[in-house]
């Protein structure tokens, strides 16, 4: 951690059950839901609750530290990354899976300090997987080191990406060209999970080779980040220049080769960017 951030990565032991029995009852209870940017941007009463009780108990132990978190941003929090230790969270990513209760929801919670991003983690709560990943120390699932694959052929690869909250024609529009422009370079195929923390860890875990996404927000992506790239993967702007964590884009994958080779192939969706929203 950078100096004096008083905070350090969690072990492969499971977050606190009150959370997990939170999440999990609720998972297949009726829910109350809510709409935020879109009529597919969804919102639960537990989305608040998770997101409420992590921030106080972090709160507790490091009373000066800041936070960056999805619920507060959509509240109208501002989302700045100053160099103080800040926590990046995401209490349920995969909100539309959760109201659905398709077994795919996470929590993701990223750290960094000095505007550099220290340490992720990420649990999937209905199968218990917890993925970790420290700056300079490794990414492990379950305490098991993860590897990304060492695919660079599009033509071998398995492409994960999310659609994103936007529905307008035009953004469609353009998802489904990248999508199919992927195709065309006969990608072996093109998933879509409903959950960007999760499919960024199967990435990391060399379950699939690619990466990209227009729409995501840092809180999808601090945490998975470091996993990523701990796991010895790229991370990067779809621009094909360094990862801005603001700019609600990305393109990852195991190799440079293949995030470039993606990064070339996509027509950019614009989203703005999370720090100026
Ligand atoms: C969303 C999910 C979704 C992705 C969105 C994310 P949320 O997070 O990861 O798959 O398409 O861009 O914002 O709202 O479920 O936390």
């Amino acid at each position: 951690l950078g100096s004096g951030s008083g905070a350090s990565v969690p072990g492969p032991q499971s977050p606190a059950p009150t959370l997990l029995a939170i999440i999990r009852k609720a998972l297949s209870e009726e829910k109350r839901v809510s709409t935020k940017t879109s009529a597919a941007d969804l919102v639960t009463e537990t989305d608040h609750l998770v997101e409420g009780l992590i921030i106080s108990e972090l709160q507790k132990r490091f009373p000066s530290h800041r936070f960056i978190a999805e619920e507060a941003a959509a509240a109208g929090a501002k989302c700045v990354l100053t160099p103080s230790p800040t926590w990046i969270v995401d209490p349920i990513d995969g909100t539309c899976n959760f109201v659905h209760r398709f077994p795919t929801v996470a929590v993701s919670i990223g750290f960094a300090v000095n505007q550099e991003l220290e340490f992720g983690v990420i649990y999937h709560c209905t199968e218990e997987r917890l993925y970790t990943g420290r700056r300079g120390r490794g990414a492990f699932c379950n305490g098991q080191r993860l590897r990304v694959s060492g695919e660079t052929d599009i033509s071998k690869a398995l492409v994960l990406t999310e659609i994103g909250p936007k529905r307008d024609p035009a953004t469609l529009k353009l998802f489904l060209s990248n999508m199919e422009r992927l195709l065309h370079a006969k990608a072996h195929g093109v998933r879509v999970i409903g959950s960007s923390t999760l499919a960024l860890c199967h990435l990391a875990s060399g379950a699939a080779d690619a990466y990209y996404q227009f729409g995501l927000h840092c809180w999808d992506l601090a945490a998975a980040t470091v996993i990523i790239r701990e796991a010895g993967g790229i991370v990067m702007d779809t621009s094909g220049g360094p990862l801005d964590l603001m700019s609600c884009r990305v393109v990852a994958a195991g190799t440079r080769e293949m995030a470039t080779l993606i990064a070339q192939a996509l027509q950019t969706i614009n989203y703005g960017r999370d720090d100026e929203k």
